[in-house]
């Protein structure tokens, strides 16, 4: 079954077994087919498939999550209770809250996925997290069989960070996440780059709509359209060292970006470390670093899993030369 239009990669994987589900009834009659024919290979489960790079075809059996809906569930004076199907499109979904006046997720407009996988890595942007609003979600446990309803706190949010890419990794699929949205909301427009882009609009009092107008903007001259130039986002994430570290890189690299972390620690722009190494824009065949954002790897077409692969080896071999700093994938290797 080819993957090549469910991976924003775009990469040309197939996959040897296929199937979509738009239910638990669904997922569980699949998995018990699984079982009746002694299936053994394990599962891969696919959202939007913008968080991937899939290195060779997959033996896995590739269960897409369709699991569709947008509802109410509850409302009080501050705010409302919204339950989105993890396959629903997360951008829809986002425009869908700011139509109704929805306040909380206005930041993360146009990231690319589903809702599914916004809590498997606690999605951010400008400012905003998804666990700035999130209120549960339902996931479905493989080995019990069993649904299981989970918290912020049950969740263990960090940076790109949930239990689901560590202690619990492979043992559920995420069925539907509820979002506890503002019903009078205030706007984060903490981030400098939202406030110079508000300015550039003309808008001086803005709200929720004009914050995700703004935020499209700055991702639209940023960030290449995966419909156009196959990528993933970020992918790597930005490395936190201590602050003596990095007042010593500082010495060395006065540009070097850095932010304030908690505990005595900074966040390295790792943009920045991948640029100064020479990288952004560098093309080899159909694998590239992105000339806009040099933390954004791009197929401009025929690469193939391995080719971005090796060239992410390349420019984490390079980056940790040049500064010390190891660089973490930030994608899914497949
Ligand atoms: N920078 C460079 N060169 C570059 C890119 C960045 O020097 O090529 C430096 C600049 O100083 C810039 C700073 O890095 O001011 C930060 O860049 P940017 O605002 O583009 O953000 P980022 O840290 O590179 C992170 C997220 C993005 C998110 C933006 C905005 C990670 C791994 N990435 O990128 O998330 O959209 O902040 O909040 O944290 C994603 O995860 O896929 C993603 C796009």
């Amino acid at each position: 079954y080819p993957l090549q239009n469910l991976n924003t990669f775009g990469i040309a994987a197939k996959a040897a077994t296929f199937s979509r589900f738009r239910s638990t009834e669904e997922l569980e009659a699949l998995l018990e087919q699984k079982a009746a024919q002694a299936h053994h290979s394990p599962l891969l489960v696919l959202g939007g498939g913008s968080n991937l790079l899939l290195t060779s075809d997959v033996k896995s059996w590739v269960l897409k999550n369709d699991v569709p809906g947008i509802a109410k569930l509850h409302e009080d004076d501050e705010a409302v209770y919204v339950q989105a199907g993890a396959g629903e499109n997360w951008h829809g979904f986002v425009q869908h809250c700011i139509t109704q006046g929805w306040g909380g997720l206005e930041n993360l407009s146009l990231i690319p996925g589903n809702v599914g996988a916004s809590p498997m890595q606690n999605i951010g942007a400008y400012g905003v997290e998804i666990k700035d609003c999130f209120w549960d979600l339902e996931a479905y446990h493989l080995e019990e069989k069993a649904i299981h309803t989970f918290t912020a706190s049950d969740c263990a949010f960090g940076y790109r960070e949930s239990v689901f890419k560590h202690q619990l990794k492979g043992q559920y699929v995420i069925l539907n996440v509820t979002y506890r949205l503002q019903k009078h909301p205030v706007v984060n427009t903490s981030y400098g780059a939202i406030r110079q882009e508000l300015e550039k609009m003309g808008v001086h009092e803005p709200g929720i709509k004009e914050v995700s107008q703004a935020v499209i903007r700055i991702r639209q001259s940023k960030l290449p359209d995966p419909a156009v130039i196959g990528n993933a986002g970020s992918f790597f994430k930005n490395p936190a060292v201590d602050k003596a570290v990095f007042t010593d890189l500082q010495e060395r690299f006065p540009e070097i970006v850095g932010y304030p972390l908690p505990h005595d620690q900074v966040k390295l722009a790792a943009g920045w470390l991948i640029e100064s190494c020479g990288w952004k824009g560098f093309r080899r065949g159909d694998a590239g670093c992105h000339a806009q954002q040099a933390l954004v790897l791009v197929n401009y077409g025929h690469a193939t899993g391995k080719e971005i692969y090796t060239l992410s080896q390349e420019i984490l071999d390079s980056v940790q030369f040049r500064f010390g700093v190891v660089l973490e994938r930030e994608v899914n290797i497949i």
